[in-house]
């Protein structure tokens, strides 16, 4: 109970839903417990008539219009309540939702990282349904069950004392059972959850990769992976059920009982002549009334439970570290980047020392710097923490040791937008939309006018195919950018950075899907871009880096260069053997071509 009022409490914005649904209730309770007073009064009437007293039938009808009045008011409450219960309910859903995706927007790389999408959205389906599924429930009818059965306590007690007692015997039953009930329930539940997370994982990302799914004929495979966590599901419910069936026999067996008692009480009383046959039918209907929540409280319970399980999730992402200084707030993200500090290089990394999760350090003792302006390369092996260096630069994971510090500021002190605003990057996967190229574009820069997304798209060459579409730049690109090819995407990847027109440009094999004439084009669209602005390539292609002012070698994480092209070209590092290579690879692939007489 203590979790779900945290919930009301999360949402106070709905407080006059609240009243407005308790009120209801109380006056349906009130037209509720009209009705067996009503009766008692007629049957009283009746009886008195049947023993020859003088008693006029126009009272009966009365009486008789007393209940229909009472009903139609009944309906009527219910159905008001009812209305603002589903309202309340809905905008609960969208409060608890919402702050959910805000929570999620605010949380680091790392989280998503280490936790499957689809379990994130099955988790926010899960958590949220049962939570105001629950509540809508309680609303619309628990409520003024719950206040119908303390005014049946109230009335009993008044006709007599023990009839009373026996109904408050009813709840530390219901609430020991319960508990009972509840403990080894809950545990099941959360079992069973893991499992359910867990099918809802692997199915997001089969839908996503179904192109992967289909190459490798795997579609068995997933399939089997999926129903085995929901066979566990199964035969998590099997036991479950059984003890909660079980417990729920005894607590209405406990409650059987005790309505015996009941009902023995009243009719001997009856008998005795200290009721009246109007009291009697009317303590009957009474206690009918009240049995019905009780009875009810077994699914009541049940749903409680699932509600409560669902908002230990919900609170437990929203428990969750967020990025330091995270924040959604719009003017921040529209704020003028501060100035440079006079003098200070572009980028720069002192110490750097990185590892993912627990793992070990993938970058050792890195720094470096670049001066504004400056084009800078990072080379090095597959896996050798290129790609990492970006990450941090973009404040996506937070150093070990050292410090980064953009135009002379440390990233603490800039902030994580602004210092993501500082920096354009082109990915290494292109990581595009659904949507249209124009939205995909302009997501770099969203006051972008239509002039200056064609221009972004003519300079990364994009221009020329995006044109040969019958929808042009409307043209809907699927999840992902999935009906474009990999060097569209990588074109439209490169146009949204260059919309984006930040200070420092980062290409992390920005051009890698291209052929060598596109890539020759996007190149120049690109040079362009760079004059006068910092970047940092990466390119395996090393004729694409040819033209930078300085190149920086990394090896097994560590730097192993720093120096000019031409110096590290003839150095016998990383690079000249590289370039050796590639050297060697061209010259073998032109003889291979005048074997064929294709080259001559
Ligand atoms: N999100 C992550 N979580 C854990 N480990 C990661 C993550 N990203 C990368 N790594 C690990 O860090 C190391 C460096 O990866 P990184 O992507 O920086 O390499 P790279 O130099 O960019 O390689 P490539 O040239 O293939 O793109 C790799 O060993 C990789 O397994
Ligand atoms: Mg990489």
């Amino acid at each position: 109970m203590a979790a779900l009022m945290k919930v009301l409490r999360h949402v106070q914005e709905l407080r006059w839903y609240y009243l407005a649904i308790a009120i209801c209730s109380v006056l349906m309770a009130g037209t509720a417990l009209a009705s067996p007073f009503l009766l008692q009064g007629a049957t009283d009437h009746v009886v008195a008539k049947l023993q020859g007293k003088p008693s006029a039938t126009t009272t009966i009808i009365w009486f008789a219009v007393g209940i229909l009045v009472a009903e139609l008011l009944n309906a009527l409450l219910s159905n008001v309540g009812g209305y603002f219960g589903d309202v309340m309910t809905m905008r609960m859903r969208a409060i608890l939702s919402a702050r959910y995706y805000q929570k999620l927007l605010k949380l680091p790389q790392g989280y998503f990282d280490n936790t499957l999408s689809g379990t994130i959205i099955a988790r926010l389906n899960r958590s949220i349904t049962e939570l105001t599924q629950f509540l809508q429930m309680m609303s619309n009818s628990f409520l003024p069950m719950l206040i119908t059965l303390g005014a049946a306590l109230i009335i009993t007690g008044y006709y007599y004392w023990l009839l009373a007692v026996l109904l408050v015997l009813i709840f530390p039953l219901y609430t020991w059972l319960t508990a009972l009930t509840s403990d080894r329930w809950q545990k099941y539940e959360n079992e069973k959850n893991k499992h359910v997370d867990l099918a809802g994982g692997a199915f997001a990302e089969v839908v996503a990769q179904m192109r992967v799914v289909k190459s490798f004929v795997a579609q068995r495979r997933e399939l089997d992976r999926f129903t085995v966590e929901y066979a566990k599901t199964v035969e998590l419910t099997r036991p479950q059920s059984r003890w909660w069936h079980q417990m729920d026999f005894l607590r209405r067996a406990g409650l059987a009982i005790i309505f015996f008692g009941i009902n023995v009480l009243i009719l001997v009383k009856t008998m005795s002549g200290e009721f009246s046959i109007g009291t009697m039918i009317m303590l009957i209907q009474l206690v009918g009334m009240a049995k019905m929540p009780v009875a009810n409280m077994s699914y009541l319970v049940d749903s409680a439970q699932r509600a409560v399980a669902g908002s230990r999730d919900y609170f437990a992402t929203l428990q969750e570290v967020e990025e330091p200084g995270a924040s959604l707030d719009d003017d921040l993200a529209r704020a003028p980047l501060p100035e440079p500090i006079p003098g200070a290089p572009a980028v720069k990394f002192s110490d750097v020392s990185f590892g993912y999760d627990d793992e070990p350090n993938v970058l050792e003792h890195i720094s470096f710097s670049v001066d504004p302006g400056h084009k800078v390369a990072l080379v090095g092996e597959s896996g050798g923490g290129k790609t990492t260096i970006i990450n941090l630069l973009m404040g996506l994971f937070p150093p070990r040791e050292g410090s980064i510090e953009v135009f002379g500021r440390p990233y603490d002190a800039l902030g994580l937008d602004l210092l993501r605003r500082e920096v354009g990057v082109v990915f290494q996967d292109a990581s595009l939309f659904s949507g249209t190229i124009e939205d995909n574009i302009r997501y770099g820069a969203p006051d972008a006018t239509e002039e200056q997304v064609i221009e972004a798209a003519r300079r990364a060459n994009a221009a020329h195919f995006i044109e040969r579409f019958p929808e042009g730049y409307q043209s809907i690109i699927g999840e992902r950018g999935l009906k474009l090819s990999g060097g569209q995407k990588q074109r439209i990847a490169v146009a949204r950075a260059m919309l984006k027109d930040a200070p420092i440009l980062v290409l992390d094999e920005a051009t890698s899907a291209l052929d060598t004439r596109s890539e020759r084009l996007v190149q120049k669209g690109l040079e362009e871009l760079m004059v006068n602005r910092t970047s940092i390539i990466i390119a395996h292609r090393l004729s694409t880096i040819a033209s930078v002012d300085t190149i920086i070698t990394l090896r097994e994480g560590r730097i192993e260069e720093i120096g000019s092209p031409a110096e590290l070209a003839a150095s016998g590092g990383i690079y000249s053997q590289l370039l050796q290579l590639q050297l060697s690879g061209t010259k073998a692939d032109r003889k291979l071509l005048q074997q064929f007489d294709i080259l001559r």
